[in-house]
């Protein structure tokens, strides 16, 4: 075939130009799957317990992505600020990843242990106890909901089809395991463990 037909043809041209994006396309998502570093958890990750699931799905009920990225790029201003950068192996079980894109405040994927429970507690009762300039809004409402864990073992039975290694006795205990808690007491332990597997290497 001659390239003027291709040339003179859209139709043709649309459809060579889609097979040559997927080829290139293919080339380069598909090694992905199948690359440790990309598949594999990292050293010491543990799946979050069932408290800090809980405080998962509230912080993506509070919108609380809109605002935090959890992925610190590997630049040196960021690496200063937040600590080692993100790495795959430290999300290949959070689902969906909570990467985000937009900062309107920091982010939060090394948050874990860079403030204490009491901390963290003030700051969402109030940002501007702790924060006097603060324009992050506050959830006093975290302090009186309470979990009643009707759905917790499904929860992370879902995340087991997903490839979290829950055991049966974890999802056996899930519900006990949450049952009265306040959503605030989820939510902390949520943010606590954040970034923590990475933190201290740089
Ligand atoms: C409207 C945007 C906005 C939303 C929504 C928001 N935040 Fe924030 N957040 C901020 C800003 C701005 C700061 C920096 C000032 C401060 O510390 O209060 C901040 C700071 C933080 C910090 C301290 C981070 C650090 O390294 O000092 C944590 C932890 C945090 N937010 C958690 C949350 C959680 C959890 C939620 C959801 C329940 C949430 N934020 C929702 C804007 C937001």
């Amino acid at each position: 075939m001659k390239h003027e037909n291709v040339e003179k043809n859209i139709g043709l041209m649309i459809v060579l130009i889609l097979v040559v994006v997927s080829f290139g396309g293919l080339a380069e998502i598909v090694p992905l799957f199948f690359q440790k570093q990309t598949t594999q958890p990292v050293e010491g990750l543990k799946p979050l317990t069932a408290l800090q699931v809980e405080g998962r799905d509230i912080y993506i009920r509070e919108g609380c992505y809109v605002c935090h990225s959890q992925m610190v790029r590997p630049f040196r201003s960021e690496t200063e600020r937040y600590g080692h950068y993100s790495v795959a192996g430290e999300s290949v079980w959070d689902h969906p990843f909570q990467w985000g894109s937009k900062r309107t405040g920091p982010d939060l994927a090394r948050v874990g242990g860079r403030y204490s429970d009491d901390w963290h507690r003030a700051h969402l009762y109030n940002p501007r106890d702790v924060v006097p300039e603060s324009k992050m809004p506050s959830y006093p409402w975290l302090f009186s909901n309470t979990l009643d864990g009707s759905n917790t073992a499904k929860k992370l039975a879902t995340l087991r089809t997903l490839g979290v290694p829950y055991t049966d006795e974890d999802i056996e205990n899930a519900k006990a395991s949450v049952q009265g808690k306040t959503e605030i007491e989820a939510m902390v332990a949520y943010l606590q463990q954040l970034g923590t597997v990475l933190k201290d290497k740089r």
